[in-house]
């Protein structure tokens, strides 16, 4: 069993983002520039903001975090947004979400110019990536698709099991291992809340990605040796042994499952280290314009 460490990968992405941003510096290039916007105080998105403004510190990206009170009504919402889309030096802007009840996130992500929406939530970036062509592809499954290549696990024609269909993870990443690509070209079955019998289809699974948003949902017997699994699940369980108060756990009962497997991605340390590292990458490609011009 080889464990898929997502730290290492998601090391060696920002050390190439890096290298990439000295290079773009020495040739008086345009440095890639991120906006993320997030409105009112929650604190998980205020924990994630405060991640991808200090990863594009890191690397040496420009970025301009956006705070707006819970109050912002959804006009001024959608004006700072056109601003914005209008304002050549930045190359991708982000809507933190969940949103205050009062603003359609729909509306949001549609009012991003699609060709500035790195986290790959707008319908042409969806319907592109369904046609496989280019487009932004949203963090978590571009961290999933990333992982595979870069621990050379074979996906063509097998079977593969994605469990939960939400439209930021289980639906994209299913299109994405269906597609005529690597990695790809699996047989893929999207699993949900109104499957019959899944455990007959992930016994049958040669990769399971699971993204269901249980705790604990994948379990020992539900698995076949040799299986691959991605566990993209994360979930704060009450621990009193822990300075925090919590730890943190998967969809996969790990320690059921892992032996096992050929390769798994545990939690913490797999899928999630990955999603701010995919945000940074496709923030790059905007910046060159590789896929819009
Ligand atoms: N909320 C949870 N995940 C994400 C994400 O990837 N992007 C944005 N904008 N909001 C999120």
């Amino acid at each position: 069993m080889q464990i898929i460490d997502g730290k290492l990968i998601a090391e060696e992405i920002k050390n190439e983002l890096a290298t990439e941003v000295k290079r773009l510096k020495e040739q008086n290039l345009k440095i890639p520039y991120l906006v993320a916007i997030i409105v009112g105080n929650d604190p998980a998105s205020e924990t994630y903001v405060a991640g991808k403004v200090k990863a594009c510190e890191q690397i040496g990206f420009r970025s301009t975090e956006i705070r707006l009170s819970e109050d912002t009504g959804e006009k001024l919402l959608l004006e700072k947004i056109i601003q914005l889309n209008e304002d050549e030096e930045v190359d991708g802007l982000i809507v933190q979400l969940p949103l205050p009840k009062h603003i359609s996130p729909e509306k949001v992500i549609e009012t991003i110019d699609y060709r500035k929406d790195v986290d790959g939530f707008h319908p042409v970036n969806t319907g592109r990536m369904m046609l496989n062509l280019p487009s932004y592809i949203a963090a978590t499954p571009f961290g999933i698709i990333e992982l595979l290549k870069r621990y050379h696990i074979e996906t063509e024609g097998r079977r593969c099991a994605v469990l939960g269909r939400s439209n930021i993870v289980g639906t994209p990443v299913s299109i994405l291992m269906s597609r005529k690509a690597y990695p790809g070209n699996a047989t893929v079955t999207l699993c949900h809340s109104k499957t019959r019998n899944i455990k007959e289809i992930t016994l049958q699974s040669d990769i399971i990605i699971a993204a269901i948003g249980s705790p604990g949902f994948l379990t020992g017997d539900m698995v076949k040796d040799g299986a691959v699994v991605i566990d993209v699940g994360i979930h704060r369980i009450a621990d009193p042994t822990k300075k925090s108060g919590f730890r943190l756990t998967g969809d996969v009962k790990y320690d059921e499952v892992a032996p096992k497997c050929s390769y798994i991605s545990p939690v913490p340390g797999g899928v999630g280290l990955m999603t701010v590292v995919s945000l940074l990458k496709n923030t790059l490609i905007a910046s060159k314009k590789e896929i819009y011009g």
